[in-house]
C-alpha cells in the first residue's frame, strides 16, 4: 500500500505485524524479520488490567531482537463505550476507531523520522477482529500524513485454540463460521455446525447447554496462564463457567475463545 505523495524514499514505512496469541514461539520467521527491520514500536495500552498484554509484547521484543536497537513508544488507548448496545453499537465502534486513528496519526507524524520504519504489534492475526488495518486506511484517507504499510500474518487465537485441543476447525467438506459472543447470544448461526466464538464477555454458550454440542474452550492460550477445557457442553459448560470466573478474579481480565461443534458424532 502506498500513497502518491512526496518522493517514495521519503515515505515512512509501517509494518503491521501479527505476533500470535501470546507465545513468543508463535512469531513467524517473517514476523521476526519485520521486527528486526523496525526502528520504532508503537504499543497501545488499554489500561491497568491489560498492561500484562503490553508486558507480553515487550517480552516478545526481548526474545527476538537485541535491546537498544529500537524504541518503544507507548500511548493510551481511548476508552470505548461498551455500554452502547443494539443499533448504537456500530456508531460507538466508529467513534472509538476515529479516536484511535487520531492517536495513531500523531504517533506516526511525531515519533517516526522520514527514513525510519515503525511497527504495530497486533495480537494474533491482523485480519481477524482487529481494527489496525481500518485505522491506517482512515489515516491515509485524511491525507495529512504519508506512509506505506505492509501486513505480516500471525497465528490467530483460533489456530492456537484448535492446535492445543488437537482438533480441526471444520469437518469433512463442511463449513466453519467465526463469530462474536454478542452474535451467538442472539442465535446459533444457520447452516453451519462448527462455530468459533471470540470476544465473548458473557459466556453466550450457556444458552445452548441443553443441545447436542461439544465445546473446546481456551483462555490465555499460549501464555503461562493458559487454561483449556472441552467436552459435551452440558458437562463442560458449568465447569468452564467456574474456571472462567476464578481466572478472571485472579488476574482481573480474561481473553478466551471457543469452538462449538454441533452434532459432534457426525464426522
Ligand atoms: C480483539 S480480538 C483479537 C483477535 C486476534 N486478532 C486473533 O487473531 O486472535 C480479541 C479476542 O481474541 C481472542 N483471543 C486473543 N488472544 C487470545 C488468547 N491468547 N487466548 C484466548 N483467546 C484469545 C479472544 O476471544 C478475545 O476476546
Amino acid at each position: 500500500m502506498s500513497v502518491a505523495c512526496g518522493r517514495l524514499d521519503d515515505v515512512r514505512k509501517i509494518h503491521v505485524i501479527g505476533i500470535g496469541a501470546g507465545d513468543p514461539d508463535q512469531l513467524t520467521l517473517q514476523a521476526v524479520r519485520a521486527l528486526r527491520s523496525t526502528d520504532v514500536f508503537f504499543v497501545l495500552d488499554k489500561g491497568e488490567v491489560k498492561s500484562d498484554l503490553t508486558q507480553l509484547r515487550r517480552d516478545m521484543l526481548d526474545a527476538h531482537i537485541p535491546q537498544g536497537s529500537y524504541r518503544v513508544v507507548e500511548a493510551r488507548d481511548p476508552e470505548r463505550d461498551r455500554a452502547a448496545g443494539g443499533t448504537a453499537y456500530s456508531p460507538a465502534v466508529g467513534d472509538w476507531r476515529s479516536a484511535r486513528a487520531a492517536i495513531y496519526q500523531r504517533l506516526i507524524a511525531e515519533e517516526l523520522g522520514d527514513e525510519e520504519s515503525g511497527a504495530f504489534l497486533v495480537w494474533g492475526d491482523p485480519a481477524l477482529y482487529d481494527s489496525t488495518l481500518g485505522i491506517l486506511e482512515e489515516i491515509l484517507e485524511r491525507g495529512e500524513v504519508a506512509f506505506e504499510y505492509d501486513v505480516v500474518p500471525g497465528i490467530s487465537s483460533v489456530s492456537a485454540l484448535v492446535a492445543r485441543h488437537r482438533t480441526g476447525l471444520n469437518r469433512v467438506a463442511g463449513s466453519v463460521q467465526i463469530t462474536t459472543g454478542r452474535r451467538l447470544a442472539e442465535s446459533f448461526p444457520e447452516g453451519v455446525d462448527d462455530v468459533v466464538v471470540m470476544l465473548d464477555a458473557h459466556q453466550a454458550f450457556r444458552r445452548y447447554v441443553d443441545q447436542d454440542i461439544d465445546i473446546y474452550w481456551g483462555a490465555y492460550i499460549g501464555t503461562p496462564d493458559e487454561i483449556l477445557a472441552s467436552g459435551p457442553i452440558a458437562e463442560a459448560g458449568p465447569r468452564i463457567e467456574r474456571l472462567r470466573a476464578e481466572a478472571r478474579e485472579r488476574k482481573g481480565w480474561i481473553m478466551d475463545t471457543y469452538l462449538l461443534r454441533r452434532n459432534p458424532d457426525r464426522r
